[in-house]
C-alpha cells in the first residue's frame, strides 16, 4: 500500500509543485538539495531537472535519504539511464530519516542545504515534529523546506479525525495530514505557505459488496489488509457510511468520488 501511495498521489501534481519551487538558489553557482523519503526519485529528477532549466550553470549536490533498498535502486537505475545529469553528485543515503539525523550529527557534518524536500513521507516517522525541526535547521539562509500530505480538508483528514485508533496503525503510519504539521508549526511560531492541490480518486466499488477492486481499494483506503474481511461488521459498515459522507466524497453520475486533495507547506529560512 505505501507504493501505491508513493505512485500515484505524488505524482498527481508535480509539475504545479515545480511551479512553487522556481525561487529556489537564485543567484547561486551551487545549490544543496536533501530529498528524504524519494522513492524511486521520478519526483526529484523532475524538479531537479526543473532547478537544471532555470538556473543552467548551476551544480548540485543531490543527498538522497531513503531507507528501501528497492526504491533506492530503482532511482539509481533512473539516474543511469537519463543523460545530462553531470551537473548534480549524488549521494545515496539507505537509511531513514532520523538515521540520517544520527550520521549527520556524528560526522559533525556543516553543510548547509538550499532546498528540502519530504513528499509524501511524513507519515512514516514517529515524530514527524522532531523530524521537521532537524531538517529545518539544515537549512541556508532563504532555504526552502517543501512538506507533501494528504490536505486535512481532504477525505483522508475526515477519515483519519473519525476512526484513527481504528484504522492507523502508529508502528507503521502516522496518519498525519498537513493539517496537524501546521498545528505543530503554528504552535512554534514558524511561519510558512501553504497550497491546496486538488486530487479525486474514484472509490464506487468500495459499495459493491463482494468486488475484487472495490476490496483493494477499501484496503489502500483504511491502510488494513484484508478489511473487507476482518473488520467488525460495526467498523466495516461505518467506514463505508464516511467514504460517502459529504466532507469526504462528492457522488455524481452514480459514481462516488473520493476528496484526495494534497496539501503544500513550503517553510523558508528567512535568516
Ligand atoms: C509514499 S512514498 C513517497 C516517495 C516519493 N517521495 C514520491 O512522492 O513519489 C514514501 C517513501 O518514504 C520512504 N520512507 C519510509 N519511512 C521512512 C523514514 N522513516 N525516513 C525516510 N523515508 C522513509 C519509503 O521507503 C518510501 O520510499
Amino acid at each position: 500500500m505505501n507504493l501505491e501511495r508513493c505512485d500515484s498521489r505524488s505524482k498527481l501534481k508535480g509539475v504545479i509543485v515545480l511551479l512553487k519551487i522556481r525561487r529556489i538558489g537564485n543567484g547561486k553557482s551551487h545549490l544543496n538539495v536533501i530529498g528524504v523519503g524519494s522513492g524511486a526519485g521520478d519526483i526529484d529528477l523532475e524538479m531537479l531537472s526543473e532547478l537544471h532549466q532555470k538556473h543552467p550553470g548551476v551544480t548540485v549536490d543531490n543527498e538522497v535519504v531513503e531507507p528501501s533498498s528497492q526504491q533506492l535502486h530503482n532511482y539509481r537505475v533512473s539516474v543511469s539511464q537519463k543523460k545530462d545529469l553531470d551537473y548534480i553528485t549524488f549521494t545515496w543515503n539507505k537509511m531513514t530519516a532520523s538515521e540520517f539525523e544520527e550520521h549527520w550529527k556524528e560526522k559533525k557534518m556543516t553543510k548547509k542545504a538550499d532546498f528540502i524536500h519530504m513528499i509524501q513521507m511524513l507519515y512514516y516517522v514517529k515524530d514527524p515534529a522532531a523530524t521537521i525541526s532537524f531538517f529545518q535547521s539544515l537549512l541556508d539562509k532563504n532555504g526552502k523546506l517543501l512538506i507533501i500530505l494528504v490536505s486535512g480538508e481532504s477525505g483522508w483528514g475526515k477519515l483519519w479525525r473519525t476512526y484513527r485508533h481504528q484504522l492507523c496503525n502508529p508502528d507503521i503510519s502516522q496518519c498525519v495530514t498537513t493539517e496537524d504539521i501546521k498545528n505543530i508549526l503554528d504552535s512554534k511560531g514558524v511561519r510558512y505557505q501553504n497550497y491546496e492541490l486538488p486530487s479525486q480518486m474514484d472509490i464506487t466499488e468500495c459499495f459493491t459488496e463482494g468486488d475484487e477492486k472495490g476490496e483493494l481499494l477499501l484496503d489502500f483506503l483504511t491502510e488494513v489488509l484484508n478489511f473487507s474481511k476482518t473488520a467488525s461488521p460495526e467498523l466495516k459498515a461505518g467506514v463505508l457510511k464516511l467514504l460517502r459522507h459529504p466532507e469526504c466524497s462528492v457522488e455524481s453520475n452514480g459514481k462516488v468520488i473520493f476528496n484526495n486533495n494534497l496539501g503544500v507547506i513550503v517553510i523558508e529560512q528567512l535568516t
